[in-house]
């Protein structure tokens, strides 16, 4: 059981770094799952334009290698391959000078939705832009896409979006962070304002903590010059666990619109204290039996950049006070693992005798692998033994509770691109929102740069330094255990 697939009407949407790693990976398979499905009109075009000069009949074999290696072998069906292959065009374009623009012109078809991605370096952002206008191909209603690494502090991304804002109204630029086209992200927010059984609870007065927790197995390996410049704070706390937290702390929005999600989430990255030294751990990963070192990995033996991050933050309000949220993120950890935690508090007052095993609530919510939710709740152990309490979860696997075809919901790209050509501007970010968790982010990393702080080493496929671990400990709590 899954939601109808509702046609989006056609566009023309030009990817800039048609050849790239992002549309060869997630884009264009994106694509070809949504045109299989009956999302995208057969008058839809998707146009690649990169630096290399080479025919469409070219670009659209190197589609349909990247399909070939990206689509699993159940979605690779030939004839809807040929049909969104023939839907392909390719330019030849250079984003810095005059060659290829009036060939994209020509191609531009007045009346239709037309989307801009902007799958390159940011330092390309402002050519694309200028030269999309001094050549009239984008027309007002138009839409460009953009991707993270949105700046690397406060200032290159305030620098980045005046750059934008001389060409594009906000309304026309979509800031992709794809942790907010995951399903689960967005059943969030149904599950907290479609429900009247969380709204009343989550608060101080009953919620303990919460905990984010974001793992991953691989290294850095084959991207390590650019994670190198960012480590796990920009890489991932700035913008995916961010967001995550903002979708856990922020008020209810009146609608569920663009503007009015954005500003609740706004709201509560500005909220956020400057976190003390003491709440911070940053790990870098050790060799392991078959795999490098973070330094390795890195090609970079002096490196002081973190492959790990864990931190406690708080949110200065109302709603918030005294509920810490702890954040942690890494490479080459024990597992893949994507999930929030909310712990409530225990009950003010236990009727039953101290050894009977009361504990409190814990709501999960898993983005990956997995999806779903689940919540603990305190029941009687069956038996005859007495009453003796123990803690059983409700799981809702939205695979096993909605059917297998819930296991193939869209992937982030898919529904991200599709908003694009919607015009809803909902699950991206917007400006203010990515320039405010930047001016929460930098003084973090400035303080530890000032101290020259050395990252701890930690063992592939663990979970992080032993410090992390302490964290909690210190405050009486404990971490999840990564894959339980
Ligand atoms: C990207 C980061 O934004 O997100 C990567 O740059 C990270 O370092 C990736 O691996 C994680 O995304 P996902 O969807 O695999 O959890």
């Amino acid at each position: 059981m899954v939601s109808r697939v509702i046609p989006v009407e056609a566009f023309d949407l030009v990817i800039f770094g048609g050849t790239g790693d992002l549309a060869r990976r997630k884009i264009l398979p994106g694509l070809f799952r949504r045109f299989k499905d009956g999302q995208i009109p057969d008058e839809a075009r998707i146009i690649g334009a990169a630096r290399s000069d080479m025919t469409s009949e070219d670009y659209r074999a190197q589609v349909f290698d990247a399909l070939n290696e990206f689509l699993p072998i159940s979605k690779r069906d030939q004839k809807a391959l040929d049909a969104f292959l023939a839907r392909i065009d390719y330019v030849g374009i250079d984003a810095t000078g005059t060659h290829g623009w009036s060939d994209l012109a020509r191609l531009m078809r007045p009346g239709l939705v037309q989307a801009f991605y902007f799958s390159v370096a940011p330092a390309l952002f402002g050519d694309l832009a200028k030269r999309l206008h001094k050549h009239k191909i984008a027309g007002p209603e138009a839409r460009i896409v953009v991707e993270k690494p949105f700046g690397h502090d406060l200032t290159s991304a305030r620098d980045l979006n005046a750059t934008l804002a001389r060409h594009f109204d906000e309304q026309q630029i979509y800031r992709i962070d794809h942790y907010l086209g995951k399903e689960t992200v967005q059943n969030l927010m149904a599950v907290r304002f479609g429900n009247l059984l969380f709204e009343p609870l989550w608060r101080n007065q009953y919620i303990d903590h919460v905990q984010i927790t974001v793992a991953e197995t691989v290294g850095v390996g084959g991207r390590g010059a650019y994670y190198d410049k960012s480590g796990a704070m920009r890489d991932m706390v700035q913008n995916h666990l961010m967001q995550l937290l903002c979708l856990i702390a922020m008020e209810p929005p009146a609608r569920f619109d663009p503007d009015a999600v954005r500003d609740e989430k706004l709201k509560v990255i500005r909220a956020l204290e400057p976190v003390e030294p003491g709440e911070v751990v940053r790990g870098q990963y050790k060799a392991g039996a078959e795999t490098l070192s973070y330094r390795d990995d890195a090609e970079n033996p002096a490196s002081r950049t973190e492959s790990f991050i864990a931190m406690k933050l708080h949110v200065a309000n109302w709603r918030w006070n005294g509920t810490p949220f702890y954040l942690r993120t890494g490479k080459r950890m024990k597992s893949r693992v994507s999930e929030i935690v909310v712990r409530f508090k225990e009950p003010p007052h236990s009727i039953f005798e101290e050894d009977t095993g009361q504990s409190a609530n814990e709501l999960t919510i898993r983005l990956q692998p997995n999806e779903g939710m689940d919540l603990t709740v305190t029941i009687k152990e069956p038996g005859p033994g007495g009453m003796r309490l123990i803690d059983v979860p409700l799981d809702m696997t939205f695979a096993e509770a909605l059917g297998e075809e819930a296991a193939d919901v869209p992937d982030a790209y898919e529904r991200l691109i599709m908003d694009v050509i919607r015009g809803n501007q909902t699950l991206f970010m917007r400006g203010d929102e990515v320039e405010a968790a930047w001016a929460w982010t930098d003084p973090v990393i400035a303080a530890w740069e000032a101290r020259e702080e050395k990252p701890m080493g930690y063992e592939p496929g663990s979970t992080g330094p032993e410090e992390a671990l302490i964290l909690m400990h210190k405050d009486g709590r404990r971490w999840r255990e990564i894959g339980s």
